[in-house]
């Protein structure tokens, strides 16, 4: 069954823009990406909007719908009512390029700044993981970089100036990854806190909320990533180890 959506969605650049109104047929099945593309394809042909899977795995097509940070491509029609105005806004945090396309360059810039895994004097082959510490790197592991979880977090989404101090959540998560690795020979309790400001995060689990691959963001990376730093720092007797340069 078929009906008639309206739509807003916002049309610029960096320099300047607005919300454009567009009624467009929308069909049974269909998500939202869907309907952007049928309005590039018979209203505005010059209507840029970054994708690629259509299936929720690349990551590219974050964006506002309706205010609420999501993926285009995993967002159903049948979400909404047939009266509803849908409006489709690029993601707030990143500057805008054109139309729906932001510059996420700041989140590659963090990832660059997380020293990699360091296997410490530990050969290949040497090494048995158990299977809890598997399952942990997982769910870690399924994030699609997306970014829509750097996009609601506070600290930066309305705070421009904390961008050079704060990593965000998804690069938090991967420190946090590293740290509870058995065979990861770093202490990236200093980096996280100093460097890439896990101190910013009031957990107020934002990041977790919007996650399209449903990763506990807060609960099971920033929360302990947060617990091993306190140890550290409020520990005598690791304090005074790290005085003494043994810890
Ligand atoms: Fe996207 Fe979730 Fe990865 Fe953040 S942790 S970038 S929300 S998949
Ligand atoms: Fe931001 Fe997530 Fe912490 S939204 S404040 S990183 S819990
Ligand atoms: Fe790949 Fe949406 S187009 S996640």
């Amino acid at each position: 069954m078929s009906y008639q959506a309206k739509f807003r969605v916002w049309r610029g650049d960096d320099g300047d823009g607005e919300l454009v109104d567009y009624t467009i047929e929308v069909n049974e099945g269909e998500v939202v990406l869907d309907i952007i593309h049928r309005l590039q394809a018979t209203q505005a042909p010059d209507l840029a909007v970054r994708w690629n899977c259509k299936a929720g795995k690349c990551g590219s097509c974050s964006a506002e719908i309706n205010g609420m940070p999501r993926l285009l491509c995993m967002t159903r029609m049948s979400t909404f009512t047939e009266d509803e105005t849908i409006t489709v806004t690029p993601v707030r945090t990143f500057p805008v390029i054109r139309d729906l396309v932001t510059d996420v360059s700041f989140n590659y810039e963090k990832a660059r700044e997380i020293p990699s895994f360091d296997p410490g004097d530990t050969k290949p082959g040497e090494f048995r993981m158990m299977q809890q510490d598997v399952e942990r790197s997982q769910e870690f592991r399924k994030c699609i970089e997306c970014f829509l979880c750097n996009n609601v977090c506070h600290v930066i989404r309305d705070h421009e100036e904390n961008k050079p101090e704060f990593a965000g959540p998804r690069f938090l998560m991967r420190i946090a990854e590293l740290e509870m690795h058995p065979a990861d020979a770093a202490d990236r309790r200093r980096i996280a806190q100093d460097d890439h400001g896990l101190g910013f995060c009031n957990i107020t689990k934002c990041c977790t909320e919007v996650c399209p691959e449903h990763i506990k963001i807060t609960d099971n990376a920033l929360i302990p990533m947060k617990e091993r730093v306190a140890g550290q720092r409020y520990d005598p007797l690791v304090w005074l180890g790290s005085k003494l340069g043994i810890v």
